[in-house]
């Protein structure tokens, strides 16, 4: 009994000295930044390493497969965190993400499940399976035309000065690449409901940025 006691007061301070040595962190926009993350420069009891943010230029940054995110927000109730490529700028249509990334690149798409972060295609795990759409960019030799899904973006993108650019929304099936395109880009965003016809609304929603768990 007293060894159960002096156990329970044990634990009790633990939890009290943790809460004192970790107080939220703030960086920029992101003003509570807490377990599971931690700041760097924060006590590393607060957290693990690989849930570390960095804090560069006043934009709190998560490191994912050593490239760099902006965090939009963190969702401690629903344990997602949403962040965006750092090259896509709001409003200019010529901005593209630096990195390819899709929903393969989450160890949650296989049965490997001890990666840091998921992109929620196995519900089981997630709980609620998370909104990830993908933009996909393609370049063509020739004109496709605004075919089914093909929405023409040569405007704003032009890869290695030739070809005719477009982007389309969802999953490309094979069926769906027409001879002569090759893709350039895939990214996700979590925007769930955006005309999928406009670029326009397609850069927003990759500015939105996209969620993993
Ligand atoms: C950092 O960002 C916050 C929130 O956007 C802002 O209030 C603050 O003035 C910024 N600080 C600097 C040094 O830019
Ligand atoms: C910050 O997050 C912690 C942990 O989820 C929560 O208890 C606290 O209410 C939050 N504070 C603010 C200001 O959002
Ligand atoms: C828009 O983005 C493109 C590509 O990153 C860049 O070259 C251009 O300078 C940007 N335009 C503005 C107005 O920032
Ligand atoms: C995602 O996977 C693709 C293909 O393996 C790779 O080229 C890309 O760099 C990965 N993205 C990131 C951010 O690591
Ligand atoms: C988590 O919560 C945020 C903020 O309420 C919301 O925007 C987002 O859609 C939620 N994500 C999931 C997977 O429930
Ligand atoms: C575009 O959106 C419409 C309406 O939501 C939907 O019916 C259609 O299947 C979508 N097309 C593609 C290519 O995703
Ligand atoms: C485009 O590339 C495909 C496959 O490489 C080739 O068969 C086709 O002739 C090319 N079309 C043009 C207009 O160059």
């Amino acid at each position: 009994m007293v060894v159960l006691l002096l156990l329970v007061h044990h634990i009790c301070a633990t939890k009290d000295e943790q809460e004192h040595v970790c107080p939220p962190s703030s960086c920029g926009k992101i003003t509570n930044i807490s377990y599971p993350f931690r700041l760097k420069g924060d006590p590393e009891e607060c957290s693990v390493k690989m849930y570390e943010l960095g804090c560069e230029n006043n934009v709190t940054v998560l490191y994912l497969y050593s490239a760099k995110y902006h965090v939009q927000s963190i969702n401690y109730k629903n344990y997602t965190v949403r962040v965006v490529d750092p090259a896509l700028q709001h409003h200019n249509l010529s901005s593209l993400p630096l990195r390819f990334l899709s929903r393969s690149n989450f160890s949650d798409t296989y049965t490997d499940t001890t990666g840091p972060f998921q992109a929620g295609l196995n519900a089981f795990y997630n709980g609620e399976s998370l909104s990830f759409e993908h933009i996909v960019f393609v370049n063509c030799n020739h004109s496709v035309g605004e075919k089914g899904k093909y929405v023409e973006i040569g405007e704003w993108v032009k890869w290695e000065g030739k070809g005719y650019a477009y982007a389309i929304v969802g999953d490309l099936r094979a069926e769906d690449l027409e001879v002569g395109c090759e893709v350039k880009l895939v990214a996700p965003t979590s925007l769930s409901t955006f005309d999928n016809n406009s670029y326009t609304a397609m850069h927003t929603a990759l500015s939105y940025g996209f969620e993993i768990s």
